[in-house]
């Protein structure tokens, strides 16, 4: 147990319902690792009292903390600074708390980008297709359209992702029914549909169809091995499991609040990991 002093940073994760998140775990792992004299909490904080609870958390003195549902609007809200790719995409996941005023960071696509790096993948090499119209797609998205890359979207309903197009210029949206025939025009595939996760079907798309050099991203990282990445496995597809962006996100808000840069390491993931496996 880390015992703290009267000058610890505190930073946490508002959201509610709350319990469900492994930030606590990932960010306690760093701080004990680093010996930091700091804590990161669980804040569930009812959709009502948001906005008083964030005032109060930094008249409070903590450092800052992370967003999640079904905050994230409102917290887009309540910032006096948001960083580029924030305000891009109109959603962040992270503030800092800085001399009385918010600033809000968006670094799920930090972490999205990162996880493809640190495997070995540039995003930037080539032809994209993403599975899903929600919030996570819209931000990986925008980040590869940024790169210059050529990106195709297919969600079961095609009114959302025709709705993302409208925003994000040089989209091209195709009809979900026609992803396997899209899938070998395409050197990454990116899954943000809930389908592999626990307790839903898995994705149907046909990997035998695959481009040479294809990488596959199933951002669903419960179960940590997805039906569609078992099936990138054993037809010796390059997979990238999804853990890897929760990690990598919280790298620079850990830094931010904390002053340390933490490192993404197997000891680190193989701790976080060992929370997901079935009970
Ligand atoms: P996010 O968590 O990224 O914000 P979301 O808004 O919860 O995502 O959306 C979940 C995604 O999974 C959507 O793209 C959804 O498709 P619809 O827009 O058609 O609802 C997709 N999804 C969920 N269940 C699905 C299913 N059975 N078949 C195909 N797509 C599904």
């Amino acid at each position: 147990m880390t015992i703290l002093t009267g000058k610890a940073r505190i930073a946490g994760i508002t959201g509610w319902p709350v319990g469900h998140s492994r930030s606590p775990r990932l960010h306690g792992y760093w701080l004990e690792r680093h010996g930091i004299d700091g804590a990161y909490v669980p804040l569930p904080i009812e959709p009502a009292n948001f906005e008083t609870a964030i005032r109060g958390l930094m008249a409070a003195g903590f450092a800052g903390v992370n967003v999640t549902i079904p905050h994230k609007l409102a917290a887009f809200a309540l910032c006096d600074t948001v960083d580029d790719f924030g305000r891009r995409i109109g959603a962040i996941n992270t503030l800092v708390f800085e001399n009385g005023r918010i600033s809000g960071r968006n670094t799920d696509v930090w972490g999205f980008l990162s996880n493809l790096r640190a495997n070995g993948v540039d995003p930037a090499a080539g032809p994209a297709l993403i599975l899903g119209a929600g919030g996570a797609s819209r931000a990986i998205a925008a980040a590869l359209l940024e790169l210059g890359v050529r990106v195709t979207i297919a969600n079961r309903t095609r009114a959302r992702a025709d709705a993302l197009a409208a925003e994000l210029p040089g989209l091209r949206v195709i009809d979900w029914d026609t992803r396997d025939h899209a899938l070998p025009d395409n050197t990454l595939l990116v899954n943000t549909t809930s389908l592999g996760m626990a307790g839903q079907p898995p994705l149907q798309i046909d990997l035998d169809r695959a481009a040479p050099g294809l990488t596959v991203n199933d951002i669903v990282y419960v179960p940590l091995e997805t039906p569609l990445l078992a099936a990138a496995r054993t037809r010796g597809i390059r997979r990238v499991e999804g853990l890897g962006m929760l990690l990598h996100q919280a790298v620079p808000a850990f830094h931010a609040w904390f002053g340390v840069e933490p490192v993404v390491d197997d000891a680190m993931r193989r701790f976080v990991a060992a929370d997901l496996l079935p009970a």
